[in-house]
């Protein structure tokens, strides 16, 4: 008999089968041009599509601005190019593509929207805070959407390396320590730019970077060796990678480092066997700024003809502002040293993009002034930013509830030049495309347009974050202080010192800030201090004397209103950290997936003969997972459907959160588990689970995760990913420091 859902079932079939069938053609018809293409084309000009070069400005070393840029767009000897932001001279060079090169080939634009493109979101660090997915998803669908009405194709995002050291000021680009949260949030950046069609108006290509594990730089130092084994290499730094390459990412960029001494661009095991063999990754990848050519820095290429060849071979694809492959590739392939099909494979691959992109229809579909101009800055947009902001904003501390402050407090002194800074990047972040400090909503802003009009605000600059502090300037600060009910404290980095070639040595407050956070306290006032920071800071002075501490990060264009929201209480903080914050730069790295050791510290404390530190606990100052919030969240009646189960079966976890406390909120709920004993040592947690739940005051939920036998797998003893059987332990709670615990066998 037909019913409702068998006739609905049957269409859905239908749907699904005519649009497989209409998909293979269209396939099949991009193919039949790109081979077309391939077979009338020169050398010169197969290896002219995988040139790229820069255009107005620079986001790395060695820049020649002298290119002949149109004489390179007429000869066919470009193929892309980034940091081009002009609509007019991004027209024209479309222009002489498609009506004076001999292939009339459009070109790609390329750009880093890596957090917003004018409407600028909070730091990717910080987004990762929110484990809000959905949200994620959101705001690079609005960078997608502002960047491909602004001429840009193509994002070179996301970032999705994983980062276990602080010092590393490329930590703010990536969603922090953790693979599994990063695999999500990889994913959802992943569907946020690229949606469901290329060709869309609000589509562009995304680009995972940096292949591989270029966040494991030794000392924290931007550029520097990386030395991983191939399982920590599987097992920490990849799962990102992979995760984006099954949400379809359009293209990977290679990393600076070398991994096994041999440098990323050139490496055949990432890219030939891993990224393009065990993965089918069917996009293209391009090298980082030059990074070809510093093959020879790095000590395996002769020269420009030896790096071209040993980067094609490896199965690199495009070559970012290098001349390399435009100098030495046909070369190399006349000679016989790379196959001329390596070359076409990897034009194939380009032009793909293009023509998903729909270049090949409309070539200046997405250059149109009149809809940059309606697109840029919606209200809907900054409204996604703000709820960003909030989501993403994690409470550190909060003695005797001191927040959140009363909006009709009599007097407030707002202290530090953060709180008030329109200079770039301060509130934006590294790397904020085109965004502008004009459209910003800085703290001391946020504040005023929140408190009450009875209220007075005291404003003090305090001193700059980083650089001269005279101490009038403190004085200044100490006065409004002592004349306040309470002070704001607004410290942390300014917006050069996180992002690219930004390592730190130090990672405490930089500059005389934490001379000022001194005086400020000892006027015996409370003290909240809102901290802005692209990574973690080492702020054990702070934590042990100031009685509030809130870690907005850098919030982006809607920041400052995002702080006040929380700082007087129209929103809930409810944001957890993705990465740990040590108690000081000794501990570096510190993660809390660790290894347990032969010798952990003992139960009882004792550290001798224990991996510890004669002079510092080995505990963190606060835990990946941590962050609180103006309610309490009580976990109990942890519960697993079988205290057995076989490799095909699923277990379901299932805990009681209930808000305890009298406002509602958000608790984000984590799952980690334990394996117990494997053929290799496990982690004391791994990451498997975790779900943002809304409690009002009172309300309790009943939370179920789902594990199966692949969440318990790893990279064995023999290399192969796997679960083993034995005795498994599994969390629950609200940061990997603070969870329920039970146990289950795995048969
Ligand atoms: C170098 C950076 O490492 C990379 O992330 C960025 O995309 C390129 N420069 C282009 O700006």
């Amino acid at each position: 008999m037909l019913n409702e859902k068998t006739v609905f079932s049957a269409g859905f079939l239908l749907i699904l089968f005519a649009g497989l069938c209409l998909a293979k053609p269209a396939e099949d018809e991009m193919n039949y041009k790109i081979d077309r293409l391939l077979s009338q084309m020169t050398l010169e000009e197969k290896v002219g599509q995988l040139h790229q070069i820069g255009g107005s400005f620079a986001t790395g070393p060695d820049f020649k601005n002298d290119a002949n840029r149109e004489a390179l767009v007429r000869e066919g000897r470009i193929g892309s190019f980034l940091n081009i932001v002009d609509l007019g001279y991004m027209r024209e060079l479309q222009r002489l593509a498609v009506e004076e090169s001999r292939m009339k080939i459009p070109l790609m634009f390329a750009l880093d929207v890596v957090h917003g493109y004018k409407t600028i979101f909070p730091v990717p660090l910080a987004q990762a805070a929110s484990w809000n997915l959905d949200l994620i998803e959101k705001a690079e669908r609005i960078a997608a959407t502002e960047a491909a009405a602004s001429g840009i194709h193509w994002t070179f995002a996301p970032m999705v390396d994983i980062a276990r050291d602080p010092r590393w000021g490329r930590i703010m680009e990536g969603s922090g320590e953790d693979p599994f949260l990063g695999s999500r949030i990889a994913e959802a950046r992943v569907r946020g730019f690229q949606g469901e069609d290329l060709s869309a108006e609000n589509t562009i290509l995304a680009c995972a970077k940096h292949f591989a594990a270029y966040g494991a730089a030794e000392g924290g130092r931007d550029y520097n060796t990386v030395d991983v084994s191939e399982l920590v290499l599987r097992e920490v730094y990849l799962p990102p990678f992979q995760a984006a390459v099954n949400a379809g990412v359009a293209s990977m960029m290679n990393s600076f480092n070398v991994v096994f001494r041999m440098p990323a661009s050139a490496n055949g095991l990432l890219m030939n066997q891993i990224l393009k063999g065990e993965w089918d990754f069917q996009g293209f990848v391009i090298s980082d700024w030059n990074s070809y050519g510093e093959m020879l820095a790095h000590g395996v290429a002769l020269d420009k003809y030896d790096a071209a060849c040993l980067a094609m071979n490896a199965g690199s694809d495009v070559d970012m502002q290098g001349d390399v492959y435009i100098e030495a590739l046909a070369r190399a392939i006349r000679d016989g040293h790379v196959p001329e099909a390596r070359l076409d494979d990897a034009v194939r691959r380009f032009l793909r993009m293009k023509f998903k992109l729909g270049l090949f229809d409309d070539p200046y579909k997405y250059i149109h002034p009149g809809r940059m101009k309606k697109t840029l800055m919606k209200k809907a947009f900054q409204s996604t930013a703000l709820k960003l902001a909030q989501a993403s904003i994690v409470l550190l501390k909060n003695e005797n509830r001191l927040l959140p402050i009363q909006k009709d407090i009599g007097t407030i002194a707002v202290i530090g030049q953060l709180a008030d800074s329109r200079k770039f990047r301060d509130m934006l972040g590294g790397w904020s495309a085109m965004g502008d400090m004009n459209d910003v909503v800085t703290i001391l802003q946020g504040v005023k347009n929140t408190v009450s009009g009875n209220t007075k605000i005291l404003y003090a600059k305090g001193c700059e974050a980083f650089g001269e502090c005279p101490d009038s300037l403190i004085q200044e600060a100490v006065i409004a202080a002592e004349e306040s009910d309470v002070v704001l404290l607004v410290l942390g980095e300014n917006g050069f010192m996180s992002g690219e070639a930004t390592s730190r040595a130090y990672i405490g407050l930089p500059g005389r800030q934490i001379d000022l956070a001194k005086a400020v306290h000892a006027t015996g006032k409370p003290v909240v201090l809102l901290m802005m920071t692209g990574r973690p800071l080492t702020i054990s002075w702070c934590d042990e004397h100031l009685p509030a501490i809130v870690n907005i990060w850098q919030p982006g264009t809607m920041g400052g209103q995002a702080a006040a929201d929380v700082i007087f209480g129209d929103v809930n903080p409810s944001g957890k950290l993705p990465v740990t914050f040590p108690l000081t730069i000794g501990q570096v790295p510190l993660y809390y997936n660790a290894l347990n050791t032969g010798r952990p510290v003992g139960p009882d404390g004792n550290t001798h003969f224990r991996s510890a530190y004669i002079d510092c606990p080995n505990d963190p100052l606060y835990p990946f997972g941590f962050g609180r919030s103006y309610t309490a969240f009580e976990y109990s009646d942890l519960t697993l459907s079988s205290e057995k189960i076989k490799m095909a079966d699923t277990l379901t976890v299932t805990v009681h959160v209930r808000n305890s406390g009298n406002r509602d909120g958000e608790e984000i709920v984590q799952l980690y588990i334990r394996d117990r004993v494997g053929s290799l040592s496990r982690p004391l947690k791994e990451l498997k689970g975790f779900e943002r739940v809304p409690l009002k005051a009172g309300e309790s939920r009943q939370i179920e995760f789902h594990l199966t036998s692949g969440d318990l797998a790893f990279w064995t003893r023999s290399m192969t990913f796997e679960a083993e059987p034995g005795d498994f332990k599994v969390f629950v709670g609200g940061s990997s420091a603070d969870v329920l615990e039970s146990s289950f066998t795995l048969k």
